[in-house]
């Protein structure tokens, strides 16, 4: 099944779509076990720092290139649709965080309230979208995807760091 093909590399820099996007995801939940795990309000800090870059990139990826490229079928349309909804209450959630200190006593509910509106909405990705993905698109598609994802989570990046964020 498409969704356990092992990642695609080619020349360093294309990437099976689906793999890239699950990876983003681990690597995202990996930082949350992190930031669950300490008191030391620094390291919580730096911790969310790295998750709203990480979620930033990712979301620009889906949103600019991932999404629009999967969006038009019967079977993939709505959930592509419910996807903008859910990036959008997540990036609410991050900028609510932003403005917290990690002492704040509502810090870890809304780190917890940020995990539990991600695990949805990644239980809807790699549950449903990602499988109807793989049906409809060729293994050559899903690569060259990998590539437009990538590049266009590095242009996300520069203008990011552009901003001096
Ligand atoms: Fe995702
Ligand atoms: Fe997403």
């Amino acid at each position: 099944m498409a969704l356990n093909r092992v990642i695609h590399i080619c020349k360093g820099a294309t990437v099976d779509v689906l793999n890239l996007l699950i990876e983003d995801h681990r690597t995202v939940e990996a930082l949350f076990d992190k930031i669950e795990t300490t008191d030391n309000p620094r390291l919580m800090q730096q911790y969310f720092a790295q998750i709203a870059q990480e979620l930033t990139l990712h979301a620009a990826g889906e949103e600019e290139a991932f999404y629009p490229a999967v969006g038009q079928f019967a079977s993939t349309a709505n959930l592509v649709r419910e996807s903008y909804e859910e990036h959008a209450e997540v990036k609410r959630l991050i900028n609510d965080i932003s403005f917290l200190q990690p002492t704040a006593p509502l810090y870890r509910e809304r780190i917890a309230q940020l995990r539990a509106a991600l695990a949805h909405h990644i239980e809807e990705e790699e549950g449903e979208l990602f499988p109807r993905v793989a049906e409809h698109f060729s293994e050559q598609q899903c690569l060259e995807l990998g590539d437009q994802v990538l590049q266009t989570k590095k242009e996300a990046k520069q203008r990011l760091l552009g901003m001096g964020v």
